[in-house]
């Protein structure tokens, strides 16, 4: 665990913030933890996963990391499609709804309380890296992006979802890396679904 002390201020006033909206997010946490796999809804908008498909098709045997887990329904999905799921937090408050909600529902991964900009595993450990509005709204993209970068394998597949334009709806991001080191080459190709004012949106581009 990582001390207040031993944080970057807004991570320390993040996680201020947090602890006290943690309350507000148990309804949902509940409700997203209830739905079986093929049933996830992600986002503000409840777009179905069967009609988006952010999540990889065989998830069987792979090491997922969710940054920003809240109440860590989604490491929750990824587990019951058979991935080894971790979940990192900032928010002791919101671990201990996810922890409530491991023990109802018979399933156990571990959860850790601190920060996604600097996670405490080795490199390449993670085959997927996801967030739902968690670090990918919350933190400093030029240290959580890296970090995911850091912790996944070649050919390892960053996931993420944020609230962003053009259309006011949920855009989803995918970062496939293949290579690591000398070799990186990264894709980002962004899905946009959300409030009905424009259907999905791909893009890609390359670094
Ligand atoms: C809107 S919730 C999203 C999580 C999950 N999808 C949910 O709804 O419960 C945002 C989460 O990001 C977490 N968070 C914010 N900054 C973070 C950071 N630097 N590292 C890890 N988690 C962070 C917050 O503690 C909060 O639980």
């Amino acid at each position: 665990m990582t001390t207040p002390d031993d944080l970057p201020d807004h991570v320390r006033r993040n996680r201020e913030a947090w602890d006290e909206w943690a309350v507000d997010y148990v309804d949902n946490g509940e409700r997203s933890w209830r739905l079986a796999p093929g049933a996830e809804k992600w986002g503000n908008w409840n777009i179905p996963e069967a009609e988006v498909h952010m999540l990889p098709a065989d998830l069987a045997g792979k090491d997922t990391i969710e940054l920003g887990c809240g109440t860590a329904y989604v490491s929750a999905w990824l587990a019951r499609r058979g991935a080894r799921p971790v979940g990192i937090d900032n928010s002791e408050k919101q671990l201990a709804t996810a922890r409530r909600l491991q023990a109802e529902h018979g399933l156990d991964f571990p959860l850790l309380h601190g920060n996604a900009e600097i996670v405490p595993y080795p490199d390449a450990s993670f085959d997927l890296a996801i967030s739902e509005y968690g670090a990918s709204i919350w933190a400093d993209p030029y240290r959580w992006i890296p970090e995911a970068a850091r912790l996944l394998r070649p050919a390892g597949r960053l996931i993420f979802l944020v609230n962003a334009t053009p259309c006011s709806g949920p855009i989803a991001g995918f970062i496939d890396s293949s290579g690591r080191a000398t070799n990186r080459s990264t894709s980002i190709s962004g899905t946009a679904t959300g409030s009905g004012c424009c259907g999905p949106m791909d893009s890609t581009s390359r670094t």
